[in-house]
């Protein structure tokens, strides 16, 4: 349980930190709530009372609250404090230290990390006043998120919209997160293991994966802190701690999984899907007239559907299990699946079902080839790298 100080600005948008404050209370965190003026023309203390469970803090010159809790006080209390929706006025009053209102007072005397989400017309978000006053307070150690673009209540189009209350939620977890945790507030998706593609009600096709890799790889994320959603194909592995794991049998079952899943922010596909399916018979086929002859459809290309969606997590990683000219074919599958990154491996050996992997990272900037290295090292790495890769999204 964390303790946040949220401070709600005078703006259309306040209405979304309602929404905030559930999703944060959900989190099990406690919210305390100070309104500006501005703020209470648009939600009542009475609102984010009943919501916070908790008093309204409005007024510097309330005596009594003065003598139970200063302001001082209130600004050190939280482990957060958070402004959403905040002005461009109160921004402007922020980035010059003035202290004239409660709110303002209460970001100057903190001591604690600030997360600022604002919410304004898009001229006024992009005015030349308030780009300095954003540069002044990221100047500052203060982290302000990028205003989300779309319709304005004023009528008018662009940025400066509140950033949805699950974005602000999720960077609020980020700000929280203690240092290893650089994964927190992101949903990354994996798919590990084999499809198996009936033939008949009691026979199928499948291969030699074992979902070791994927597992691990699933399981060195959510040690990051990141929320894990595992598609995975039929293993005998045990579901690594704190993961949602969603169990699949054929490669358009997987396929399925994975778009309901989304959105996320990266997406791992390390399953080893069937590229064929059988148009399977509805009864079990009987011997006795030679051997059938199986006709096979192609599977839906998960990787490649998932890279070219209008949902496409901003980081894709494929792998690819080749047997000979490891880094050519990986070089090829990057293009033609169109992934941000390839993990090439030799599956010539006892890769499939053993303990050790030898990889390439394929990226955009060149191919790294790493050690022999047990599979459990490959996915820390990985998972360390795609931490490192989405640092920098809001
Ligand atoms: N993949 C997928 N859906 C498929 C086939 C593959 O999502 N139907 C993904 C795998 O999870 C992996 C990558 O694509 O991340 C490459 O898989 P691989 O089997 O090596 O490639 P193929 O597309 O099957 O190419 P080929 O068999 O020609 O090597």
């Amino acid at each position: 349980m964390k303790r946040i100080l949220l401070i709600v600005g005078g703006g259309i948008a306040a209405y979304k930190a309602c929404e905030l404050i559930r999703l944060l209370r959900r989190r099990g965190h406690a919210v305390r709530c100070v309104l500006t003026e501005g703020g209470s023309y648009f939600v009542t203390p009475m609102t984010l009372a009943a919501l916070s469970e908790d008093k309204v803090y409005t007024t510097l010159w309330d005596l009594k609250d003065e003598a139970e809790m200063g302001h001082i006080q209130l600004s050190r209390e939280a482990d957060l404090v958070v402004v959403a929706p905040a002005t461009a006025d109160l921004m402007a009053r922020m980035a010059a230290g003035q202290a004239g209102d409660l709110a303002s007072t209460v970001l100057l005397a903190t001591d604690k990390p600030v997360l600022v989400a604002p919410a304004m017309n898009v001229r006024m978000w992009s005015h030349a006043a308030t780009r300095r006053n954003v540069a002044t307070l990221r100047g500052d150690g203060i982290t302000v998120l990028e205003p989300d673009e779309g319709a304005m209540a004023c009528g008018e189009y662009g940025a400066g919209r509140l950033p949805e209350p699950a974005a602000i939620a999720a960077a609020i977890d980020r700000a929280l997160a203690p240092a290893h945790h650089p994964l927190a507030g992101r949903h990354v998706l994996v798919t590990a293991g084999p499809t198996h593609e009936p033939i008949d009600p009691v026979r199928f096709f499948a291969n030699r994966s074992s979902g070791r890799q994927g597992f691990a790889i699933a399981e060195a994320l959510a040690a990051l802190g990141a929320r894990v959603t595992l598609v995975a194909g039929p293993v005998t592995l045990p579901t690594p701690p704190g993961i949602e794991r969603i169990d699949v049998d054929t490669a358009r079952e997987m396929a399925a999984a994975v778009a309901a899943a989304l959105p996320a922010d990266a997406a791992v596909m390390v399953a080893a899907v069937a590229d064929w399916r059988v148009d399977a018979a509805d009864q079990k086929l009987k011997k006795g007239s030679g051997p059938p002859s199986l006709t096979l459809s192609e599977n839906p290309d998960i990787l490649a559907e998932l890279a070219r969606s209008p949902d496409r997590p901003p980081l894709v990683v494929g792998f690819a299990a080749e047997t000979e000219q490891v880094i050519e074919h990986a070089l090829a599958k990057r293009a033609r699946k169109g992934a941000d990154w390839i993990v090439a491996n030799d599956v010539s050996g006892d890769v499939m079902g053993g303990e050790a992997n030898t990889v390439h990272l394929v990226t955009a900037a060149g191919v790294e080839s790493w050690e022999r290295l047990p599979k459990s090292t490959v996915a820390a790495r990985l998972a360390q790298r795609i931490a490192d890769a989405l640092k920098d999204l809001s």
